[in-house]
């Protein structure tokens, strides 16, 4: 096809492009027609959220038929002459030469009409959905998120690993877990036995993943550093605004990294890649400050801005202890921390980013390292103001008998884990890392109440359409 120019290079480079002829492509927003015989596309590509304005006459034109037949949704290349734009609003404008049609979309039937729709009608066409200013924008900022992952990791020498999506493992223990099978269930006895899952295709039990930090793990300690960033799946049935059954996580793993370090690392990470958004993203943060929470570019600043608190678990059940809030869920001593608790210090208490440290042994996983105090481990979660936890990570357990004693305690077979338990046989050495849940980060970098809308197509209880 003919070469076209994406929209942002015009406006990046208004001078160059003054005057001169170009071909623009993408999708109409809005037409209107004026007395005189002239009407006015706003047309968008997505490659920003600036529209382009496009000036079409209809006398004597050579596409007055088409330009009648014009509406929104119809995808369409113009030929035409840039020049400034004497309108507010907008610096540069394209004076139509030539006007194709490459799609029509009918009025009568094109769900996107109205200037404005609510997100859970929109859910229902996420095929879309994608063409709204806000999907537009979350889109471009996810994708900026990505990429500004990839390059902190890269700059600081950690490798870019794929752990694997089907996994015998369940590291976090917790249960909600996706089988992975091939069997008919139509046609398995109810019986679960052993002898079932000789017959299924990998010759045992399989699930998806929930995490890649196991695995991650063999590679910090052959590597150095390393980083997983790719898709995980949890089957708890919570139908809040922070969780998804599929959702993806950046988890980076380090050898010769102690809680301290880890801390730190968490802390520059989440600056840096927020940082990188609010240069780089700054119209389509600007967008959703002005349309969707109207604190959000200050906020973010903030968190660039601000060091993060670091308080222990015992420290946080005092702060909620003394506090005068009414919570739904008890606070004591043992108990994990709820949604309610999380938000209660990050907003009200200390208004910014606050890391727990040592948690309680009994309610965190079989891997991480056990404190001195023997009833603590070197957990770290990492709460962000809005969100409440965006992280979760630890030091590891390096101890070869600390990690088998915290396997008998927590029922955890030695056999299925006997390539995890090598590790601290053969040349162990302490080790941390985290994993960072993407979808929450890009909730909280677009300022959206639900995290329906910061994944092209959300996977919930009852939801896996498209
Ligand atoms: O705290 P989690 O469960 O930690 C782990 O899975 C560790 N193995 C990670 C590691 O140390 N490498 O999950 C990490 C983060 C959470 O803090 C949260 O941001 C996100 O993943 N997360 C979810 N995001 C969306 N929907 C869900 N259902 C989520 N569950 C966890
Ligand atoms: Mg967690």
């Amino acid at each position: 096809m003919q070469q076209g120019v994406r929209i942002i290079e015009l406006f990046r480079k208004e001078r160059e492009y003054l005057e001169k002829s170009v071909l623009v492509r993408g999708w109409v927003r809005t037409k209107r027609e004026s007395k005189a015989g002239i009407s006015f596309i706003e047309v968008n590509d997505g490659s920003c959220l600036r529209n382009l304005q496009i000036i079409a006459e209809h006398r004597g034109s050579g596409y007055q038929e088409v330009l009648e037949k014009l509406t929104t949704g119809c995808s369409i290349g113009v030929e035409g002459k840039v020049v400034a734009s004497p309108g507010k609003g907008q610096s540069i404008e394209l004076h139509a030469a030539k006007i194709e049609v490459y799609g029509w979309a009918d009025p009568a039937t094109y769900p996107l009409q109205k200037k404005r729709h609510s997100f859970e009608f929109l859910r229902q066409i996420a095929h879309l959905r994608a063409r709204t200013n806000t999907m537009g924008a979350v889109t471009r900022v996810r994708n900026r998120l990505s990429y500004a992952i990839h390059q902190f990791f890269q700059e600081r020498g950690f490798h870019y690993i794929q752990t694997p999506i089907i996994t015998a493992s369940d590291c976090e223990g917790a249960g909600d877990i996706f089988r992975v099978t091939t069997l008919d269930p139509t046609r398995i006895s109810s019986a679960e036995s052993e002898a079932i899952y000789q017959q299924d295709f990998f010759g045992r039990p399989t699930y998806l993943t929930v995490s890649g930090q196991l695995q991650a793990e063999i590679y910090a300690l052959s590597l150095g550093q390393v980083y997983t960033f790719g898709p995980t799946f949890r089957a708890e049935n919570s139908n809040t605004s922070r969780h998804l059954a599929e959702f993806w996580m950046v988890e980076p793993e380090a050898a010769f990294c102690d809680l301290q370090d880890n801390l730190q690392l968490a802390e520059s990470f989440i600056k840096a890649i927020i940082g990188a958004c609010l240069d780089e993203s700054a119209e389509d943060i600007d967008f959703f400050t002005r349309f969707v929470q109207p604190a959000l570019r200050a906020n973010l600043e903030h968190i660039v801005n601000s060091s993060f608190e670091t308080i222990t678990y015992t420290q946080a059940i005092d702060l909620l202890k003394k506090s005068t809030e009414n919570f739904t869920f008890p606070v004591e001593w043992g108990n994990d921390l709820q949604a309610e608790h999380e938000r209660y210090l990050t907003e009200k208490v200390f208004r910014k980013p606050v890391s727990i440290i040592d948690f309680p042994r009994a309610i965190k996983p079989f891997y991480m390292r056990v404190n001195d105090d023997h009833k603590t481990v070197a957990a770290m979660d990492v709460l962000m103001p809005g969100i409440g936890e965006i992280i979760g990570g630890s030091q590891r357990e390096e101890r070869l008998e600390v990690l088998l004693e915290q396997m008998r305690l927590k029922g955890i077979s030695t056999e299925d884990y006997r390539w995890y338990v090598e590790l601290r046989e053969f040349g162990t050495a302490p080790h941390s890392g985290f994993g960072l849940g993407f979808e929450r980060l890009v909730q909280f970098t677009t300022g959206l109440g639900n995290i329906r809308e910061a994944i092209p197509f959300p996977r919930t209880p009852g939801h896996a359409d498209f």
